[in-house]
This record gives C-alpha cells, sequence and structure tokens, in this order.
C-alpha cells in the first residue's frame, strides 16, 4: 500500500515521566478526514502533540507527503504544511478577529489578503466581527477564528483538537460542515473529537485510543457499526 499523506507511527513517549503514548500509530490520507476518540486522559492531545512536535518521542517517526520530519521544530513543521489548533489558549482573545489572522500568516512572505478572504468567506460571522477583540465572541466564533488562524498559513494538513468542544448541537454541525468543505479543497483533516458518534459519521478513518495505545482502527462507518466500540466508548 502506498504511504498516507501523514503518518505518525509507532509513537511512544511523553513528558518526561511515565509514557503516555504507547506504541500509538495515526494516519490520514490527502483530503481525507481522520479522527480520534476516546476517554478522557487516553493521550488523544498528547498525540497531536507527538505529530506537531511538541512533545519527544522515543521510538516511531513521523512521516509528511513522505518525509521523515520527526526531528522537526513545531514551526518548522509548519513551514512544511501543518496547521495545528491546540485543545485550549488557541486565540489571541485582546486582539481582533483579524489580527488573530494576520498573525497566523506571519510565517508567510507571500500576500496574505487573499487567504484571509477564503477564511471570511468559509466562516462569514468572522468578516463581520473582523474589528472585534477575539474575547468578545462566542464559543463557536472562537473556534471559527482558531481554524481560520491555522488556515493562514495554507496547511496541506489541519490538526484540529476538539474544534466543537463547549458549542451547541447545531454550531457543532456547522463547524463539521465547513471542515468537510476544507477537506475538499485537498487539505487533510486529523481531529480529535469528544462527539464521538457526529465525528466518526464525517470521518474517512477513524481511531479509538485508550491508555495512549490504538484500541480500534477503522473506517468511521465500520467503528460506529461495531458493537463493542458502540458499547464500550459510544455509549450503546
Ligand atoms: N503537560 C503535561 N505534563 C505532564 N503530563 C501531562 C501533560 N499533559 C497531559 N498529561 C497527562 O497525559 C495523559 C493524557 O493526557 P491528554 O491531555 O493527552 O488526554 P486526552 O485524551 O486529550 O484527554 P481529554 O479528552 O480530557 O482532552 C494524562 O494522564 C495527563 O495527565
Ligand atoms: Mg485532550
Amino acid at each position: 500500500m502506498a504511504e498516507p499523506f501523514l503518518i505518525g507511527e509507532n509513537m511512544t513517549g511523553g513528558y518526561g515521566g511515565a509514557d503516555i503514548l504507547h506504541g500509538c500509530t495515526l494516519s490520514v490520507e490527502k483530503g481525507q478526514i481522520a479522527v480520534i476518540v476516546g476517554p478522557n486522559g487516553a493521550g488523544k492531545s498528547t498525540a497531536m502533540k507527538a505529530v506537531f512536535g511538541m512533545l519527544s518521542i522515543h521510538t516511531g517517526s513521523v512521516r509528511l507527503d513522505g518525509e521523515d520530519i520527526t526531528a522537526l521544530s513545531p514551526q518548522a513543521r509548519v513551514a512544511k504544511g501543518m496547521g495545528f489548533v491546540p485543545q485550549t489558549n488557541n486565540i489571541f482573545t485582546s486582539m481582533t478577529v483579524e489580527e488573530n489572522l494576520e498573525m497566523g500568516g506571519f510565517l508567510r512572505r507571500d500576500d496574505i489578503s487573499g487567504t484571509i478572504e477564503q477564511v471570511y468567506d468559509l466562516f462569514p460571522i468572522l468578516r463581520d466581527k473582523r474589528r472585534q477583540p477575539a474575547g468578545e465572541l462566542s464559543g463557536g466564533q472562537r473556534q471559527q477564528v482558531a481554524v481560520g488562524r491555522a488556515l493562514m498559513t495554507g496547511p496541506r494538513l489541519l490538526m484540529l483538537d476538539e474544534p466543537t468542544a463547549g458549542v451547541s448541537p447545531i454550531v457543532m454541525d456547522e463547524l463539521f460542515d465547513r471542515i468537510i468543505e476544507v477537506a475538499r479543497t485537498g487539505i487533510s483533516i486529523l481531529m480529535v473529537e469528544q462527539n464521538a458518534r457526529q465525528a466518526l459519521e464525517i470521518a474517512d478513518r477513524g481511531y479509538v485510543l485508550v491508555q495512549g495505545a490504538n484500541a480500534f482502527t477503522d473506517t468511521g462507518k465500520a467503528l460506529l457499526a461495531d458493537p463493542e466500540v458502540r458499547r464500550t466508548f459510544l455509549g450503546g
């Protein structure tokens, strides 16, 4: 089989104490959506940080588009085409919406105005609120700012850690629709989701992570249909 567009393979590591990840493997194909679900504390955010280079792993590797990037810093990975929206503190609350987007594009040498327009086309409410401090926005709007900021680097892979945390079901559906739209442009999506059912419905590939290791891996549909996955992780 051909190499996936992104793969974090056999990742073992943690924060200096005991290992949190134990041979964890995650991958996503070009323009597809991969979703990571699992209980609180399973290591989902830790696995995302490992893929993004915020955590050193002592086994395994991370490869993007066939290139081994295991030794690269997060900033160097951004330059290679990775965008990451962390679970918390993912926007600058005292800056305006537009300043947040501009910050997202700070690594770029070319004109970013076209990308800002693309973000506003994707999330029209942000155009209306572009002069407002991001801290004055609703939870769902802030998440749009965070996703928009990550899109400003022109990523080939967008990593989202719980993009729908704290938003209403309607806003969640809308965010998922926008994420699907982003994937259709050819950008690969790797995301962690607490709303496991809904997220697996849009997932080309799903991962159930338990105690830092892969418990189940399959298409989103197959995981939703798996009786054991349903009983253990999806509430029946
Ligand atoms: N910065 C850190 N330093 C030390 N340990 C950490 C750190 N961040 C997380 N951990 C530990 O790593 C383990 C996995 O945490 P992680 O945040 O990856 O879980 P998660 O699956 O994302 O959980 P949640 O669903 O609550 O977001 C936990 O035991 C946690 O205490
Ligand atoms: Mg987490």
